[in-house]
């Protein structure tokens, strides 16, 4: 499965910015290259999600004080509640838009620190919880580019605050836990007593990865290629220059690059006076496989441009170009849900390896691709996908399908 190396690698770059890989296994490689895309963007990304038209919303914290990015016209957020700034004109959530990297200032009402998330099948975000006054919100952003954050009060029936969500096959969000809650419960609520015990959920005892205590950021983003020989699996790519520790986010992009951002061991904004200063960059990491001596393995998908409606189980072909010589068994087809990412990791991750029906040559470079949806909702449940075609460990830029 040449899909394999790709999807993998864009995984294990998240483990990485969470804890010091083990050096005796890393093979190095020199690959790979950053790119500063925002020197600031006035909040700090501690959470990101990528949305189906390529723009990805950001937030942090509501209770951090002012934020370097003052909201529009006039507004600003009253919050009697709030404990470090009961009047705040500044924004605490933007969206950054990829294809034109700019970004715009976004309204949180209540505290979505260390929240969760997913991706609907309608293709909105659907968020929860938070801290103090947000920690029973359910906040909908859906994509387009005026919309702004809505927010139902008491959507959730438990406190949630790092808890983790995920899609069923039903379209419905089960979310999990948060600190001190040994239970889940759904979004949208169908029925009234909503919440399930789960006792052995459970957090750790001690240690923190976070606040003032964190050194030694890894600078090095690794691959895993799980087909290399055991000892070389995990090969180093080039460094950043920017240190990413706790409250620091990933997330892939469409054109396979990853973007990169947030960092805040801190309280508040501390943007001087600290080791490590709370991050407001945003970079993107283009992996090994981007590199342009690929260009001629790398396939361009052609047509479709995009698709809806989808269904489970049925044929579809994608038309590619690939210019150099072509490996019919080294081409798969790949799909991968946007995830919500927020503390070094991903929730509502999921990657579907589709392979190839056959690949028919269509004169010169010209290639169609048949392949097979998944079968059912229990493996891809409905909504949007990345789909990708990887030829030889070389992805494609995906397309957004939906899947229904
Ligand atoms: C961070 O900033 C806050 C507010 O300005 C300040 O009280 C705090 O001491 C700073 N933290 C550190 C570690 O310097």
């Amino acid at each position: 499965m040449s899909a394999t190396p790709f999807v993998f690698s864009f995984l294990i770059l998240q483990l990485l910015f969470a804890s010091q890989p083990c050096h005796r296994f890393l093979a190095a490689a020199a690959d790979g290259r950053w790119q500063l895309l925002q020197k600031s963007i006035g909040v700090s990304a501690m959470h990101m999600q990528l949305l189906r038209n390529d723009r990805v919303v950001v937030f942090d914290r509501t209770d951090f004080g002012p934020s370097k990015l003052p909201l529009p016209n006039g507004k600003c957020r009253n919050d009697p509640s709030d404990t470090a700034l009961k009047v705040d004109c500044t924004a605490h959530s933007v969206e950054y838009d990829v294809l034109t990297n700019t970004f715009r200032p976004l309204m949180v009402q209540t505290d979505v620190w260390c929240s969760s998330g997913a991706i609907m099948p309608n293709g909105n975000l659907v968020q929860t919880g938070g801290f103090n006054d947000g920690e029973r919100r359910v906040r909908t952003f859906s994509p387009c580019s005026t919309c702004d954050w809505q927010e139902t009060p008491n959507g959730l029936a438990a406190k949630r605050w790092y808890a983790s969500n995920h899609i069923l096959p039903d379209g419905r969000q089960i979310v999990v836990g948060g600190r001190r809650q040994f239970n889940y419960e759904f979004v949208p609520k169908t029925i009234t007593a909503n919440t399930f015990s789960l006792p052995f959920l459970s957090q750790t005892s001690s240690g923190t990865a976070g606040w003032e205590l964190g050194r030694n950021p890894v600078l090095n983003p690794v691959l895993y290629k799980p087909d290399n020989k055991i000892g070389t699996r995990f090969e180093t790519q080039n460094p950043t220059t920017v240190p990413r520790l706790y409250h620091s986010t990933a997330a892939l992009l469409r054109d396979g690059r990853v973007l990169l951002g947030g960092s805040n061991p801190h309280a508040f904004y501390n943007l001087t006076g600290v080791l490590f200063p709370t991050e407001l960059s945003l970079e993107a990491f283009s992996p090994a496989y981007l590199d342009t001596k690929f260009n001629n393995i790398r396939p361009t998908i052609t047509a479709p441009k995009s698709m809806s409606g989808i269904k489970y189980g049925t044929k579809l072909t994608v038309r590619v170009v690939i210019t150099g010589k072509v490996a019919k068994n080294q081409v798969s087809v790949t799909m991968v849900a946007p995830a919500f990412n927020t503390h070094s990791f991903s929730m509502n991750q999921r990657l579907l390896v589709l392979g190839n029906d056959k690949v028919a040559a269509l004169g010169k470079a010209t290639y169609d691709i048949d392949v097979t949806t998944p079968r059912s909702g229990s493996l891809a449940p409905s909504g949007f996908y990345l789909l990708f075609v990887v030829h030889q460990g070389i992805p494609s830029k995906g397309i957004w399908v939906k899947l229904q």
